[in-house]
Parts: structure tokens; C-alpha cells; sequence
């Protein structure tokens, strides 16, 4: 059975998503507590991966999605959702974030971190990224259904570095 990770910034709409595709998905975050030593000062869970890929380890799902799916041991496929910075910071202000941690996810998206992490654990090849920016949850959804039954190819340039020179 192939694996597969729905990765992104936080905001980037992979709960969303997920939630349309047909497959066997599990949300990390569910896992986040049992995977965790605590919390950070800013209440995040500080996760462990180790811990993550054992209780993992049994699942039957084929499908995983949070910020740290493309961590997970034995992923062959990781789709990345990214978000024009200037969109997501609306979308993580909606959501209750505060300044700091706004920045800190605004300016990963744009450097395109997750993209590239994702790249150094399976290679370019098995690495996909589809913008969220101005397209709805239900499109994005049926183009990752089509890329993971082999109907389609999916190459997106995106690049959104430039927007940190506006910032500064
Ligand atoms: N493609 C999209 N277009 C517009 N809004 C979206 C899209 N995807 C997600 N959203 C909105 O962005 C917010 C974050 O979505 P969510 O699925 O929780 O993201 P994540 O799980 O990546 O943190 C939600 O309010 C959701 O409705
Ligand atoms: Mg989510």
C-alpha cells in the first residue's frame, strides 16, 4: 500500500481538503497529545516524531495530514498545499494567532519550507505542490485524487519569496 502525507503551512487548508478525499486519512493532530512531552510556552505540543511513526505504526490508513505528515516514516508521496503569504496571514488571524506566530508561518510559507523539507525526505520526483490561494477546497481535492490514481501530472512553480521584501 502506498503512503502518503498532506503536508503545508498551518492554514493552508489540509484539514479541509482531506476531509473531500477518498482515501483512508488520519489527522495528526488527533495524535499530537499522545505523541507529546507537553506543550510549548505558546501551547503548542511539541511532538515527537518517533513516537508519532510508533503509534502509527498499525494503522491501516494510507493517508496522513498535519504540518508534520512529511516527517513520517515510509511516505511515498507528499503533497504540499501552499498559500499566497498575504492570504494565509488573513486565514491565521481568523484563526486566533497571534502576531509572532502569524510571522513565523507567514515567512516559512514564503521561503517555501515544508516544500523543500519535503523534497530532502523523498526526493523531487515524489514531491507535489498545488497553491491554495484562489481555488476552492473542492478543486483541490479532485486534482489530488486524479495525481494520486496516476491520471495526472502535477508541476506548479510557486514562489513566494519575493513577499518578504515587502515586509521589511
Ligand atoms: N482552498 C481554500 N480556499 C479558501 N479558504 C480555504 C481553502 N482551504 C482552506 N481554507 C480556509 O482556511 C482555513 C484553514 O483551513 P484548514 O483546512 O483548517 O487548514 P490546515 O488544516 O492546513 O491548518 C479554514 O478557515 C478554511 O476554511
Ligand atoms: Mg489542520
Amino acid at each position: 500500500m502506498q503512503k502518503y502525507a498532506l503536508t503545508g503551512t498551518p492554514g493552508t487548508g489540509k484539514t479541509s481538503v482531506s476531509k473531500l478525499l477518498n482515501e483512508k486519512v488520519i489527522s495528526l493532530s488527533n495524535y499530537y497529545k499522545k505523541a507529546s512531552e507537553g506543550k510549548t510556552k505558546d501551547g503548542e505540543w511539541l511532538v515527537d516524531i518517533g513516537k508519532l511513526n510508533q503509534i502509527l505504526e498499525t494503522s491501516n490508513s494510507n493517508l496522513f495530514e498535519g504540518n508534520f505528515a512529511h516527517k513520517l516514516d515510509n511516505i511515498d508521496k507528499i503533497i504540499v498545499l501552499r498559500c499566497d503569504p498575504n492570504i494565509l496571514k488573513k486565514r491565521l488571524e481568523e484563526r486566533g494567532y497571534n502576531k509572532e506566530k502569524v510571522m513565523e508561518n507567514i515567512e516559512a510559507e514564503a521561503i517555501g519550507l515544508i516544500f523543500s523539507e519535503s523534497i530532502d525526505y523523498v526526493g523531487k520526483n515524489n514531491v507535489i505542490q498545488l497553491d491554495t490561494s484562489n481555488t476552492d477546497v473542492e478543486s483541490i481535492s479532485n486534482i489530488i485524487g486524479k495525481y494520486l490514481d496516476g491520471k495526472i501530472k502535477v508541476e506548479e512553480e510557486i514562489d513566494y519569496s519575493e513577499r518578504i521584501l515587502d515586509w521589511y
